[in-house]
Order: structure tokens, then sequence, then C-alpha cells
């Protein structure tokens, strides 16, 4: 008999009579309700302000953009021999988003220290994996600094300790080397980016808004470029909501598989939605309520600041951002995404709850990397966030939790049996042709 069937007669149960029937002997109705809200993983959510999310040639193209590093600026820190820069000060087209987001589990296997993420220069984030990334919806990075994944596909490009690029380097990238991918999915590219043709002047090799390049486009020529580089962060969403990984230990059991979890992840996951009250804030089946909570983090480590306040600190940028899902290049300006959101003080200290599928996988921990083990997570929460150092005031639910050394080994227990399929090997590789 399975487990659901087993959880029907048990609900029957306690319709008919008081007694509770515990499930597979440990959980109680309840908890077993709050389990199964956990799994199965449906299919990502539908985000209506990029059109092209499940457009097969879009996915296509944004696969190939994942793996191209010829539009990346120059190098402001270069490899000193081992922080595993990506090459001398100054060069260029070094960069491509799978030099911070590769292997299995597409995180950052190269920058020493681990904790953060090199690029043009250092990231003061842990890179986080893109496998099951598009389940976040809609506030995307650990602070919530962008409300679509199209707008942070797009967001590193320009970015000084990102890429260090500019839009027009990326147009004329786009053309030289994807322009049938792109063209087959979002139509025709002005042959004017094409350096030897009579007009390429109207499209400098490199300009941005504030650049004096720039400034002297025409307003369309600048519209066409900022298109392409719209385009460029939707082809890539439609590549990462392919990212998809399922079929957990945790997956299995909750569809009726008893034996797919050992009794210590299942003790440990009894402590997840019980005593230790993890679920409060990794709720859904990608374990997180995208929401902004203050786990009374004091950020430590190489190159973190102690003066970053998360949300908080980002909402100016966020309501003000010229590829938002209010502004005129979202495809569904009606959403209501930035409805309400104000810069409010119980923002600060918060941070955005962090997916935990595969989470066994993609040590360090927080958006600080502060944590080499999921021990030394489950031991932080065990006392209840730290003491001092951490901006704002701790979530009420963040409170010493008195577990016991077998319970703390149970908990990681069971965030091991949350690590799904590996995907398929064809989407962690460039597209060879
Ligand atoms: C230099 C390293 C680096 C490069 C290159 C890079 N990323 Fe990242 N990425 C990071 C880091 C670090 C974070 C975590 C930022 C944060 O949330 O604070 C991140 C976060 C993200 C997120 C948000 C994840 C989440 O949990 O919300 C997405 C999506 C993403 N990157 C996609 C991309 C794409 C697409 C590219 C290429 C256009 C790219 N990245 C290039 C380092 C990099
Ligand atoms: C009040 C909400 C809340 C509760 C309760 C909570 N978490 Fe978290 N969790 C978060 C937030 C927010 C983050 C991201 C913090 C950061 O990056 O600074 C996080 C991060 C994590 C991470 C790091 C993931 C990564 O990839 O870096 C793990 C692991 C984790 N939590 C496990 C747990 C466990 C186990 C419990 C129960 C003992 C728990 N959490 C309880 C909100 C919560």
């Amino acid at each position: 008999m399975s487990k659901r069937v087993a959880l029907l007669g048990g609900v029957v149960l306690a319709a008919a009579c008081s007694d509770e029937e515990l499930v597979d002997g440990i959980f109680t109705q309840q908890q077993w309700v709050q389990i199964q809200e956990l799994s199965p993983l449906p299919e990502p959510p539908l985000d209506p302000t990029n059109r092209y999310q499940r457009d097969p040639l879009a996915a296509a193209l944004g696969h190939r953009l994942f793996f191209e590093a010829a539009y990346a600026g120059p190098l402001q820190v270069g490899d000193d021999g081992r922080n595993g820069g990506l090459g001398m000060p100054g060069d260029t087209g070094k960069i491509a988003c799978a030099s911070c987001h590769e292997g299995p589990w597409l995180i950052d296997l190269r920058t020493n220290p681990n904790n953060v993420s090199l690029g043009a220069n250092i990231i003061p984030r842990n890179a986080a994996s893109m496998v099951n990334v598009a389940y976040y919806s809609p506030w995307i990075e650990n602070d919530g600094l962008l409300d679509s994944l199209w707008s942070e596909a797009m967001v590193d490009v320009e970015f000084d300790l990102g890429f260090n690029s500019s839009r027009l380097r990326l147009a004329h990238v786009i053309y030289e080397r994807h322009r049938e991918g792109y063209e087959a999915a979002f139509g025709s590219l002005d042959p004017a980016l094409d350096p030897t043709h009579a007009e390429a002047a109207r499209f400098p090799a490199d300009a941005r808004p504030g650049s004096p390049e720039w400034d002297a486009m025409t307003p369309e020529d600048q519209d066409h470029v900022t298109e392409i580089f719209v385009n460029f962060g939707k082809a890539l969403h439609a590549y990462l909501d392919r990212l998809v990984s399922r079929d957990a230990p945790f997956d299995r059991y909750v569809a009726g598989e008893t034996d797919a979890m050992s009794p210590a992840a299942k003790r440990g996951l009894q402590l997840f939605v019980g005593k230790a009250a993890c679920v409060e804030c990794h709720a859904t089946p990608h374990f997180s309520d995208d929401d902004f909570h203050n786990t009374g983090l004091a950020a430590t480590g190489p190159f973190i600041s102690t003066e970053e306040q998360g949300r908080y600190d980002r909402i100016d940028f966020l309501l003000a951002h010229e590829f938002n899902s209010s502004s005129r290049w979202s495809d569904d300006r009606s959403t209501g995404r930035l409805d309400g959101v104000v810069k409010d003080e119980a923002l600060i200290g918060t941070w955005r709850t962090k997916g935990l599928r595969h989470v066994a996988e993609t040590a360090p921990y927080m958006h600080s990397g502060q944590f080499a083990t999921l021990e030394e997570v489950v031991e932080f929460y065990d006392q209840g966030g730290h003491d001092e150092g951490f901006h704002g005031t701790k979530d009420e639910i963040i409170q010493p939790l008195n577990l016991t050394t077998d319970e703390k080994a149970d908990l990681v227990e069971f965030l091991a049996s949350l690590t799904g399929r590996e995907l398929p090997p064809e989407l962690l590789r460039e597209p060879s042709d």
C-alpha cells in the first residue's frame, strides 16, 4: 500500500475519531499535509513579462549565449596564479555566464576564495546555482535586486564587477556570431551592425547609456540596440527555464516510495516541519517562500561587506530600474509586482529565502558563502542566529532550537535527500554545432 493511500486512510480516521494515526510511524497528519506541499516540483512558474520564456528558438539561443565570452569587457583583476582569474588585466572576451555557473549544479567552481566570484573584478557574493533557479518568482538574487529572470541575465553585462561590458559590445557579438539564431527567434538585425557596412558608424563598438558615443546615436538606433540587449536577457531566461532537476529521494518518498529516504533523513524531515520550524520560510516545492527574512546573520568572510543591509539597500534600484516589470521592455506591465514595494525599515538586514534543492552540492552557504558545510548552517540555526553584528531585527521565528547532536545530523541528512537528478549533459555544455 502506498503512502498516499495510507494518508487518505489516516485522514478519514482522523475525521472519524480524534485518534491521530502517524504517517510512516513518524509524521502527524498535519505535518504530512505540510510535507505534501513540498513535493512534487511542478513546472517553473510562467512569467508573462517574458513572452519568449517557453520559446524553443529563444532557449536554443540562450543556451549558446550562456557559454559566449566574446562580449566581455576588460578584466580589472587578472589571474594572480591562485585566484582563478580569467586572464591578464585589460584582457577582453574572457568572461561567460558559464565562467561562474558551471559543473552539474552550475555554480562557481573556479574562484578562490570560493565564497565570492571573480569576473572582471570580485563580486562580493556567493554565486548561485542555476539549477531550478527558474522557480524563484518574482524576486531574483539574494537581495531581490530584480523582479524577473530576464532582467537578471542582463544586469551583469554592464556591471563593472561582472562583465564590465556594454550593450553595444554585446549587440556586435550577437550580430557577428549569433545572427542566425537571433533572427530566427526575434526578427531581423540592422545590417549596419556589421563593422564593414557603409553606415557602421551608427553603431559604435563600445557604448552604453551615459557614454558620449551613446548620446551621439539616434533614439531609433539606441532602441534597436537596447531591444537586442533585452532579447538577450529573454533568451537566457528561456534557457534557464529548462534547467530543472526533480526526483530527489525526498520526492520519491512523498510519492509513496517508503524506502527512498533513510530513517535519519525522515527524522530530519520531521524536525524540518516540526521543532526546527525551517518550513516557516523554506516552504513550497522549491523550498523558498520567495520572501525576505532576517536570520540574524553577521556577514563575514574574504571580500564580504559588513555594511550590506540586504533587501533594504536595493529597493531604490529596483523601482527605478530600466528593465523592471513595469518598464516598456516588459511584455506584461500589469503584473503589479512592484505595487506596495517601499523602502521600509523592516527590510533592513533581510535576504531572500534560498531554495534548498540540491543544497548538499552547492557549498559554501548563505549570500556571503561564509559557511563551508551544512553542519555549520544547522549549527547557526540551532544557536538562533548570531548574537550581534547583523543589521536590523532578527525574525522572531529565529530562536535557539536546542537540538541534540543526533538531531543536527538528522537535519543534514534530510537536506542531502533533496538532491534531484542531474540535468542531461547536453544542457550543461556548449552546443557543439
Ligand atoms: C563573475 C561571476 C558571474 C558571472 C560571469 C555571472 N554570474 Fe550569475 N551570479 C553570480 C553571483 C555571485 C550571483 C549571486 C548574486 C546575488 O544573488 O547576490 C549570481 C546570481 C545569478 C542569478 C540569480 C540567482 C538567484 O538565486 O536569484 C542568475 C539568474 C544568474 N546569476 C544568471 C547569470 C547569467 C545568465 C549570466 C551571464 C549573462 C551570469 N549569471 C554571469 C556570479 C556570476
Ligand atoms: C525566518 C526564515 C528562515 C527560517 C526559519 C530558516 N531559514 Fe534557512 N534561510 C533563510 C534565508 C533568508 C536564507 C538566506 C540567508 C542569506 O543568504 O543571508 C536561508 C539560507 C539557508 C541555507 C543556505 C542555502 C544556500 O544555498 O546558501 C540553508 C542550508 C538553510 N537556510 C537551511 C535552513 C534550515 C535547516 C532551517 C531550520 C533549522 C532554516 N533554514 C530555517 C530563511 C530561513
